[in-house]
């Protein structure tokens, strides 16, 4: 699936005033800098949709962009940023569990995982909170292009061998780089199966 049209729709810090549940909707989460909105560039084709930083704490606010004019990608704030304030760290993460608790239309969230790093406990508690929730997510390695293809591979086995002892069953994993656009095709491939499969479900009501 090649994405033709995508533009800004609106950001909001509250879910319930985000666009109307008629489209399916993916977003993607993670810590600050890890490169969520590079992805969504990326992923678009489009290196002025989502603003991006080389500081952390970028995004702030829910941001909803319209893809094909049919589909939401939506860009979130990222989680951990030690340099904000604590009051300010709390009101970002009660922005984000209200919109992915609530929010109907969202299909799955991608979680966003620096391929450079060791598995952190923040990233480990946020999706053992998903699990817990029933929320559908999927791991999205970034930066890939930032390590020796060996390396990489050796990162994400032992990232894999982490989270084995905690889940039976893993999630779907893709490695990324928004610089050479690796896992462009596998995530916009698994985007278009979502949207075929509960497609029925928004007919009528999308357009
Ligand atoms: P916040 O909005 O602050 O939470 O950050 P973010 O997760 O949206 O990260 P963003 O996309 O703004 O990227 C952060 C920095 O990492 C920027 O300097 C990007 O250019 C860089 N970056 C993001 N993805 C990649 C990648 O795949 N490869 C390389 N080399 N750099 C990347
Ligand atoms: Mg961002």
């Amino acid at each position: 699936m090649e994405i033709h049209s995508s533009s800004f729709v609106i950001s909001n810090t509250d879910w319930n005033k985000c666009p109307t549940e008629n489209r399916l909707e993916y977003a993607f989460i993670g810590r600050s800098n890890v490169g969520k909105s590079s992805l969504i560039n990326m992923l678009t084709n489009n290196k002025k949709l989502a603003k991006t930083s080389g500081k952390p704490g970028k995004t702030q606010l829910i941001n909803h962009f319209l893809i094909d004019n049919h589909w939401f990608l939506v860009d979130l704030p990222g989680y951990g940023y030690a340099q904000v304030s604590k009051s300010l760290r709390r009101s970002f993460g009660k922005i984000i569990t209200e919109y992915i608790t609530n929010r109907k239309n969202l299909v799955n969230l991608f979680v966003l995982i620096d391929s450079r790093h060791d598995a952190q406990k923040i990233d480990l508690e946020f999706m053992r909170w998903l699990g817990e929730k029933g929320i559908p997510f999927s791991i999205v390695f970034t930066k890939s292009d930032k390590l020796k293809l060996g390396q990489l591979n050796a990162n994400i086995m032992k990232y894999k061998n982490t989270l084995t002892q905690e889940w039976d069953v893993l999630p779907e994993i893709f490695i990324t780089s928004a610089e050479s656009k690796k896992g462009k095709e596998e995530i916009s491939e698994f985007i278009e199966k979502y949207n075929t499969e509960y497609q029925e479900h928004f007919v009528g009501k999308a357009k």
